[in-house]
């Protein structure tokens, strides 16, 4: 069998329903250049034990980088017999260093310490553009806040209106999910950093070869510390796919506030044209479909890490080929958020928003109550009886179709001879948001301090 690592004590090739069911090139040959980054290191380290001659190394190198340029231009690809890309490389290594000198290359590794660094590898690199990605998402929302620092509108809680809140605050309140899971990949990278190459199959090798040495030369920390863990644990492949899916979970959340604002019924915002699509039918569509896809696209993120989790489930030391299953998923959940993700920035940054209507309803439906609440407080009245007194005022306003700031002096004073005509300083959109200063809260002055260490923490990371 032309390519095959594995033929000598069998007698047969595999059966093509074997081959076909075995196969993974199709899916594991974008990890070429890593897997060629991996045999410099592994080249170098076999000369460094006195396996290969400097003039070998010198002769593999020069084979390894025409191969990698004949893959990258295409002239090399996997053939149908090839079961993996690890073994198509060795395939195209023997062609072009001769069998002589290309057989020396696998000494002293295996597939299994060769998979689980090549994994790390891409998704270290993955991680990177995906954390780049949330970044730009992220200086959209904050550029948005910025742009608005004094736009009240209605905060809500069970989609009904709660508080006045500031547009910015809100908008914040979306991007500090969305730094956590930044701050997360970079935490992530950590465990992620450290190589399993010099793990072998399971029980480490036999050939004097320093693991930190390919460690050092791939972009690892350091090598493993135990050769079964190194060549059988996936949990940095799940906690990468973790991270991935709450991202998607996190843009599904504000895409769902973005088709909501987008309904004729809110009119809080209009779309780009050029971030927007139409209907075949309707010409009068204008749909928000980037936030739909975020939302749909959070499932099957989701999906990615539970059918990965549900592979590795009980699954026994050390590799099993169960673990060939890790890698589609973690390549749908980059190939997904890396698609994704410029298209909700750029949607987020060319929003339009209705400030004006966003501030006329933002202290509608009783939602300055808990301010008169708690300027009774201030007034000396316990929040028990507050809370009743305002609710009675709400109950009033309700009755008449009226706002709270609609009713007389005499209706308050006939609520409770505590609220006197003073009350009326916190009936406002602006009252309401001024007096909620404390950190974290949502006045103007709050959220420009808020500004401030947010861009701090988005700077150090
Ligand atoms: N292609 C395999 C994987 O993706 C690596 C090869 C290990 N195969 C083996 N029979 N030990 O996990």
């Amino acid at each position: 069998n032309e390519g095959s690592l594995w033929g000598g004590r069998f007698s047969d090739g595999p059966a093509d329903a074997m081959a076909a069911l075995s196969k993974s090139t199709h899916f594991d040959w974008r990890l070429a250049s890593y897997d060629i980054a991996g045999s410099r290191a592994h080249a170098k380290v076999l000369q460094r034990a006195g396996l290969l001659t400097e003039q070998e190394l010198a002769d593999m190198i020069a084979a390894l980088d025409k191969l990698e340029a004949d893959v990258l231009d295409g002239t090399y690809a996997a053939a149908q017999f090839d079961e993996d890309v690890h073994g198509s490389l060795e395939r195209g290594l023997l062609e072009r260093a001769g069998t002589q000198l290309g057989g020396k290359l696998r000494a002293g590794r295996s597939r299994n310490d060769q998979i689980a660094t090549l994994g790390r590898m891409f998704l270290r690199d993955h991680a990177r553009i995906i954390a780049g990605g949330v970044v730009d998402t992220l200086d959209a929302l904050l550029g948005q806040a910025k742009a608005h620092p004094y736009a009240p509108m209605p905060g809500r809680t069970h989609l009904q209106h709660a508080q006045p809140i500031l547009l910015s605050h809100l908008l914040l309140a979306y991007a500090w999910p969305l730094l956590r899971d930044v701050q997360r990949f970079v935490d992530w990278d950590k465990r992620a950093a450290v190589s399993p190459y010099g793990s072998g199959a399971l029980a480490g090798q036999t050939l004097g070869l320093d693991p930190n040495f390919v460690a050092d030369e791939l972009g690892f920390d350091s090598a493993v510390y135990n050769s079964i863990d190194g060549t059988a644990a996936r949990d940095v492949f799940a906690e990468f796919s973790w991270i991935t899916a709450m991202i998607g979970v996190d843009l599904s959340r504000v895409s769902e506030e973005v088709i909501l604002w987008a309904t004729k019924e809110f009119s809080f915002v209009k779309l780009h044209d050029a971030f927007s699509t139409g209907s075949s039918i309707m010409p009068q569509k204008k749909n928000p479909d980037i936030a739909e896809l975020a939302r749909g696209k959070a499932g099957r993120l989701i999906g990615d890490l539970t059918g990965l989790l549900a592979t590795l489930k009980a699954l026994p030391l050390a590799y099993n080929r169960d673990l060939q299953e890790d890698k589609e998923p973690v390549f749908d959940a980059a190939d997904t958020l890396e698609i994704l993700l410029p298209a909700v920035a750029g949607m987020i940054q060319t929003l339009t928003f209705n400030t004006e209507r966003m501030a006329d309803l933002a202290p509608q439906g009783f939602a300055l109550a808990t301010d008169i609440a708690e300027w009774l407080v201030r007034q000396g009245v316990p929040f028990r009886d507050a809370h009743e007194l305002s609710g009675a005022a709400v109950q009033l306003a309700e009755s008449r179709g009226v706002e709270l700031w609609d009713l007389s002096d005499a209706d308050y004073a006939g609520i409770s001879e505590h609220l006197t005509p003073a009350v009326r300083e916190v009936l406002s959109t602006e009252g309401s948001l001024n007096a909620r200063n404390g950190q974290g809260g949502t006045a103007p002055s709050a959220v420009a301090q808020q500004i401030v260490e947010f861009e701090r923490q988005l700077d150090s990371v």
